[in-house]
């Protein structure tokens, strides 16, 4: 078996945290026992490139046991839990191409490894797999990383067609990667369908909001071990994500103040309680700032200038690109690593910036990522949705869709009976009611 992890002896360790994580996952759990025992996926070649962590793991074993032939790569360099990929591959035979604080062409030469798999299904975080797969069948070189262009270019350019060809459909699990495959969409060059599994409700209502609000705490409180009570923490980003996050640093004591580009949201932001203002403002007030936005340079090199001495600064949006790390790096004088996911940055004059997690997503590049109990859903929503296009797949056009209504309703059904909670039902009178335009005052 072809695979690329840091240590197989790890096992044992991924072993136990992909039990534990499989105890918070009922609904995915309950998918897995009808897929053992019905085969859907049978036929079906999976690659995933997503965040390699205990809850991804439990997708792996649901999809392989529906039948699928499944591959994994990182969707994220610094993400990595390599004892869950050594669990992987030792026990449950699935390979796996990810190993934690691989450099960038590590991370593509593992995408490549992924798409050699000759997926008839991917799954995506972010759309770095699927973009690839693009960019080749497009013959766009120049975009291509290095080690994916040097495969691609030993390809004859019938396998290059029929690698894309192949492919039934796709999944996307986050919002960075819906915007990126509907810009694929407008410019017309989308080859295959793709279900956006981050448009579900029973996904990012639960899985951005809560999912990123609590892991991300965690993120910064393990790299940095600092009291959140009264400090400023700055959330760049009013979205799903910094709904959650803004929710859980209040809960924490923390003063928040919430910058935004969106009138709406920045609306939200001040009637939820939180105060608003610029980030050329912010930057001046804050203890912690942290993105959230999907957004280029959303703190850019002037607004590391104007911090505060000791300013904490992380990124939880999907890459990097939105803390401007090349205009920091000018500014600064020296620079050192003081902990173990944070870097220090000394400016002129002497004041310190301290950077977490290269400024990844630090959610999963100092903490685990979101909790079991979150992701049960996002990845039963993989789950149904690789069995949706697997049966129906065919069917559709070369478009971004949304979860289909029936799944995103049935996975909310779903966990709130494994939650034991009980909801009422509509009469057959408030059914008709609620159909109806004739009755009035
Ligand atoms: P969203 O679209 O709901 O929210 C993004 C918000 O950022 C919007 O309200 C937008 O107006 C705002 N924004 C854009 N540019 C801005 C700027 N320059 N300054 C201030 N605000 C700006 O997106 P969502 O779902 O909250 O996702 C945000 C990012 O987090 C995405 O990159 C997504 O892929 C990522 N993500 C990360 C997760 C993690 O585990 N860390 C989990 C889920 C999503």
């Amino acid at each position: 078996m072809d695979y690329d992890i840091k240590d197989i002896d790890m096992a044992g360790k991924g072993r136990l945290r992909v039990e534990w994580a499989s105890q918070s996952m009922p609904v995915l759990g309950g998918i897995r026992e009808r897929f053992e025992r019905d085969r859907p996926l049978e036929g079906v070649r999976i690659s995933a490139c997503l965040h390699i962590t205990a809850e991804t793991a439990n997708l792996a074993r649901a999809l392989k046991g529906g039948g699928a032939e499944v591959v994994l790569c990182a969707s994220n360099p610094l993400s990595t839990q390599d004892d869950v990929a050594a669990y992987l591959v030792a026990e449950e035979e699935i390979p796996v191409f990810a190993i934690k604080g691989e450099n960038s062409q590590t991370y593509y030469e593992h995408i490549q490894r992924a798409l050699n798999h000759g997926p008839t299904v991917t799954m995506d975080d972010g759309a770095d797999l699927v973009s690839s797969l693009h960019f080749i069948a497009l013959g766009k070189w120049k975009e291509l990383s290095p080690a994916v262009r040097k495969w691609a270019e030993g390809l004859t350019s019938t396998a290059r067609e029929e690698m894309v060809r192949r492919v039934v459909g796709g999944t996307e699990e986050t919002t960075t990667g819906v915007i990126r495959l509907r810009s694929m969409e407008a410019g017309g060059v989308l080859q295959f369908p793709i279900i956006a599994v981050n448009d579900a409700d029973s996904k990012h209502f639960f899985d951005n909001r809560y999912g990123t609000g609590q892991s991300t705490m965690d993120g910064i409180i393990r790299a940095t071990n600092r009291l959140i009570a009264g400090s400023v923490f700055v959330v760049c980003g009013y979205g799903w994500c910094g709904k959650g996050l803004a929710m859980r640093a209040r809960g924490m004591g923390a003063h928040v103040v919430v910058t935004e580009v969106d009138p709406l949201k920045a609306l939200e932001a001040i009637m939820d309680g939180y105060r608003v203002m610029p980030i050329s403002e912010a930057a001046g007030v804050g203890d912690i700032f942290c993105t959230v936005s999907g957004d280029v340079k959303v703190i850019g090199k002037d607004h590391f200038r104007k911090m505060k001495e000791g300013a904490i600064v992380a990124n939880s949006g999907h890459f990097n690109v939105e803390l401007d790390l090349e205009g920091l790096e000018e500014i600064t004088v020296s620079k050192g690593q003081v902990r173990e996911h944070v870097e220090e940055h000394v400016l002129k004059g002497g004041r310190r910036i301290y950077v977490l997690g290269q400024g990844r997503l630090i959610n999963l590049a100092s903490a685990e990522g979101h909790p079991s109990s979150v992701m049960d859903m996002s990845f039963a929503n993989q789950a149904l949705v690789a069995e949706y296009l697997a049966l129906r797949g065919h069917t559709l056009e070369k478009r971004v869709y949304r979860v289909p209504v029936e799944i995103d309703r049935a996975i909310a059904k779903m966990k709130l009976e494994a939650m034991g909670v009980r909801i009422d039902q509509l009469t057959e009178e408030q059914q008709r009611y609620l159909a109806s335009w004739e009755q009035g005052t």
